[in-house]
């Protein structure tokens, strides 16, 4: 009985060792392999720099909130900017869905909801949210579009410039019956 339990000890022994054996190989296994990966971790301090950069690019935009752009956008020259975005949507009243839909009264319209046009998957689950067009949304989306709306259908690079952005906003503010209040600044 004796010569079982020191055969089970010895197993048990056994177990442990060969447990302490592996745990210290993976250790060194880690280390090389942390060693090596060495590089490719300070690499990866780029992209850890990169919400950084994004926050550096701001000012442009951050250095006026966009109730004090709107409050002094030009419509008119919004009119111009929309030149691009006229390649596939159409403005006026009743007007027809081209590659994208008609933007007609878009500002504070829920998201994917002027009729007849085929929108993505992605625009369709975020208006589905109850999400609206409000200056704030359009801002957003039109300085980066897939940047907002993670697989949207529409191929437009974004417009980087916060004062040029709210000149658009104010022409699309523009196109309604009766225009939406602006934000107070
Ligand atoms: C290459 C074609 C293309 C260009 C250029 C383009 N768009 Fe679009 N736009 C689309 C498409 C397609 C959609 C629908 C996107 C979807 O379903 O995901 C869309 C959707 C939109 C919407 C959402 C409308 C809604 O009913 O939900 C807005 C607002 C918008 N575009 C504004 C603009 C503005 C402003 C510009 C120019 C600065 C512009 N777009 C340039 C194709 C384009």
């Amino acid at each position: 009985m004796f010569g079982m339990d020191s055969f089970e000890l010895n197993k048990i022994a056994g177990a442990v060792l060969g447990t302490l054996l592996f745990v210290m190989g993976m250790g060194i296994l880690a280390e090389s392999i942390f060693a090596e990966k060495k590089p490719v971790v300070a690499g990866y301090a780029l992209p850890a720099a990169e919400p950084e950069a994004a926050a550096g690019a701001a000012p442009a935009a951050a250095s006026e909130p966009l109730p004090v752009l709107l409050a002094k956008a030009d419509a008119k020259k919004g009119e111009g900017l929309v030149k691009p975005c006229s390649a596939c949507h159409s403005f006026d009243k009743g007007g027809p869905n081209k590659v994208g839909p008609n933007l007609y009264e878009v500002v504070n319209r829920p998201l994917a909801s002027h009729a007849g046009f085929n929108y993505s998957a992605s625009l369709k689950e975020h208006g589905s949210k109850g999400e609206k067009w409000d200056f704030a949304a359009l801002d957003k989306f039109i300085a980066n579009p897939k940047g907002y709306i993670q697989g949207t259908a529409m191929g437009y690079a974004g417009m980087k410039e916060a004062d040029r952005r709210a000149d658009v906003l104010a022409y699309l503010r523009s196109l309604a019956d009766s225009p939406a209040p602006l934000p107070t600044p």
